[in-house]
């Protein structure tokens, strides 16, 4: 091995789409089969996944292309979920589902069908008892933080209410709030001690600039959308910080090239997802945090166990495709100066 090589703890991304068949599934799980040791589903496929059997059909699907890459699975909670579903789903062992996600209604793709407003403020009694089962069961509750019929800059910051309730209401159940994009959100993780937050790479490296500061980059549109510089940098400090609390979740989110053009939000980060960020925590001079964020602080808060194996990456310039089928990725046409020591991915 290189000097200059770095090796990391096989990495965990707590917040992945793979989709369905046909729309992209064996691309998503192949891309993330040569980096991560775990990855968790999210379940907001078309149609989405609410219960065990959803649960066990879209393991299945997914295992089809795996070889190392273990799954962890979640739900959709909707006002329909009950505590039965979360009974029914903690006594199976042919799968590992381990969380369930909150979804506002209609802040995000797929998420029709999730909590309005006033399910939210204040929290209706059909989610408290799930989320009470939940926390019992020892559950994560994944949540995509925005408020609905919020400005769309302020959604996340508005939602904080929200999440205030539902950790105070439930001090033993273990929260993470996603994709976080704002100074609030990263200062608000340290108010509980079971509140804890996913962060992109996207989101690291873009600003609301990125997405329409100069020709709409249609590829850097997601939501929650990326905010300030100044918001940016509260994410970078987060990351890099080494406080367990904060670790990675890619949301790498692919959607065909005719579907980004509609307006779907959602980026494809996964190919170069961890080169880029090897990059970026070299440039930060944060190299020895790397580990934690991609690897060991996750498992900890999704009581994972330790690496089974190791990734190396080098030095090696190489660039991203600019496209992968149907799927233009976030990196597309960009030269990365990191590769992974393994086989070419082949699709
Ligand atoms: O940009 C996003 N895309 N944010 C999400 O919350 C969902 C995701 C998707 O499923 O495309
Ligand atoms: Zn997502």
């Amino acid at each position: 091995m290189s000097k200059d090589n770095i090796t990391l703890p096989a990495p965990f991304d707590a917040h992945v789409h793979f989709r369905q068949e046909n729309y992209g599934l064996q691309t998503a799980v192949v891309y993330h089969e040569q980096v991560f040791e775990y990855a968790l589903a999210m379940p907001n496929t078309n149609p989405p996944i609410l219960n065990c059997t959803d649960v066990s059909q879209y393991n299945q699907a997914i295992l089809k292309y795996c070889k190392r890459l273990r799954p962890l699975l979640t739900i959709k909670l909707t006002p329909e979920t009950t505590p039965q579903t979360i009974h029914d789903i903690s006594i199976h062992s042919s799968f590992q589902c381990v969380a369930a996600k909150l979804y506002p209604e209609g802040v995000t793709t797929n998420s029709e069908g999730g909590f309005t407003r006033p399910m939210l403020m204040p929290l209706c009694k059909a989610l408290c008892d799930v989320l009470d089962t939940m926390q019992e069961m020892k559950w994560v509750l994944c949540i995509h933080g925005e408020m609905p019929g919020e400005f769309c800059l302020d959604r996340e910051k508005e939602f904080l209410y929200v999440l205030r309730d539902i950790a105070k209401l439930f001090p033993r159940l273990q929260i993470v709030l996603e994709h976080i994009t704002t100074r609030e959100a990263v200062e608000f993780v340290q108010l509980f001690k079971n509140v804890n937050a996913t962060i992109t790479l996207h989101h690291l490296m873009t600003t609301l600039d990125d997405v329409v500061g100069d020709k709409l980059n249609i590829h850097a549109f997601c939501k929650p959308i990326p905010k300030k510089p100044r918001d940016r940098e509260y994410l970078i400090r987060a990351a890099t910080s080494g406080d367990p609390k904060y670790f990675l979740g890619s949301d790498s989110a692919p959607h065909p090239l005719s579907f980004k053009q509609c307006g779907c939000a959602g980026c494809f980060t996964a190919p170069g997802l961890i080169q880029k960020l090897t990059e970026l925590f070299v440039e930060w001079r944060a190299v020895n945090r790397l580990a934690d964020f991609v690897s060991d602080f996750g498992r900890r808060c999704y009581s994972l166990p330790p690496a089974s194996y190791r990734i190396e990456l080098c030095k090696d310039e190489w660039t991203v495709p600019g496209n992968i089928g149907a799927f233009v990725p976030f990196l597309a046409n960009q030269k990365m100066k990191w590769g992974i020591v393994q086989p070419p991915i082949r699709v």
